[in-house]
């Protein structure tokens, strides 16, 4: 049983986590954002740069730990933005030789996966949507493995660009959420309008759906209320209806967060994977690492 200090840096979202034995003890997070358009990754990453001292504090702090209490650095190696990722590996390493412990790279897509396990879910199909991946996911034979996908946008871009279109900014979920909610109490979703969803065998498509909401938001004949909770996904009731159980962690986990990889990096540890001495000078970030790259010789 070890204490676990997780980095995570991937994106716009700069986190650090304490984990031990699988129980989250801190996980402070913050993000860069912009008033309108997308992502720029020498932003971030100097975001990262300007905020990685007082969330490290912060989530010390939080966790009720001292500096040296830290037994293990779990860091996001990839995939990512590669100024972002770096910001992530330099934290790991100046930590890693000024705290003399071993390390745990993690596979930033598998940690989304396996912060699943939280919710006491075990092997289970998962749905992974982030910005730019939309994929179904299981564990077989050694890897998680995609069975279906999108076959052309994510579906965090999907939103994204239908938020950015309404003039929403960046990020565009929690706002598309927040009208949702706002028709949800109005009429408890009366005013649910059909739109063209595309699913091709176990595969999806999502740019004829944003043309279409573009279209109807153009047209002014439907709120934007209405729209947003229109589009929103409807795992939960297709589980209820084929009988399936349906898992989610809390929001926390959800989001980009430092805990999921402190989390992962413990399991992982507990295996027998670390980098130790010298061997963490080496590291390197993985900008393109791919979810069934990473052999789980954990489980
Ligand atoms: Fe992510």
């Amino acid at each position: 049983m070890v204490i676990v200090l997780g980095i995570e840096s991937t994106a716009h979202t700069f986190g650090v986590a304490v984990v031990k034995n699988g129980k989250i003890l801190s996980n402070v997070r913050d993000a860069y954002t912009t008033e309108k358009g997308g992502i720029i990754p020498m932003e971030a990453a100097k975001h990262h740069e300007t905020v990685k001292s007082v969330l490290y504090e912060k989530a010390l702090e939080e966790a009720k730990i001292k500096e040296k209490d830290i037994e293990l650095i779990a860091f996001s190696q990839g995939p990512g933005l590669a100024p972002c990722l770096l910001q992530g590996l330099n934290f790991m390493k100046e930590l890693a030789m000024k705290l003399k412990v071993s390390v745990v790279p993690v596979n930033h897509c598998v940690a989304h996966l396996e912060i699943g396990k939280i919710t006491g879910a075990k092997d289970p199909v998962l749905l992974y949507a982030s910005g730019a991946n939309t994929q179904v996911i299981a564990y077989a034979s050694g890897k998680y493995r995609v069975f279906g996908e999108t076959l052309d946008i994510g579906i965090g871009n999907f939103i994204d660009t239908f938020a950015r279109e309404a003039g929403m900014g960046f990020p565009g979920g929690p706002k598309i959420q927040e009208l949702a909610e706002k028709a949800k109490e109005k009429d408890n979703g009366a005013n649910y309008i059909e739109l063209p969803y595309s699913v091709k065998g176990m595969d999806i498509a999502l740019s004829g759906l944003l043309t279409n909401l573009k279209q109807k938001f153009k047209s002014g004949k439907y709120t934007v209320e209405d729209l947003a909770f229109s589009l929103q996904e409807m795992a939960k009731i297709m589980c209820e209806e084929r009988g399936a159980r349906f898992f989610v962690p809390e929001n926390s986990l959800l989001v980009d967060n430092a805990a999921m990889i402190a989390f992962t990096g413990e399991i992982m540890f507990n295996k027998g994977i670390k980098v130790s001495g010298k061997e963490i000078e080496k590291l390197d970030i993985l900008p393109r690492q791919r979810t069934d790259d990473v052999i789980v010789s954990w489980k």
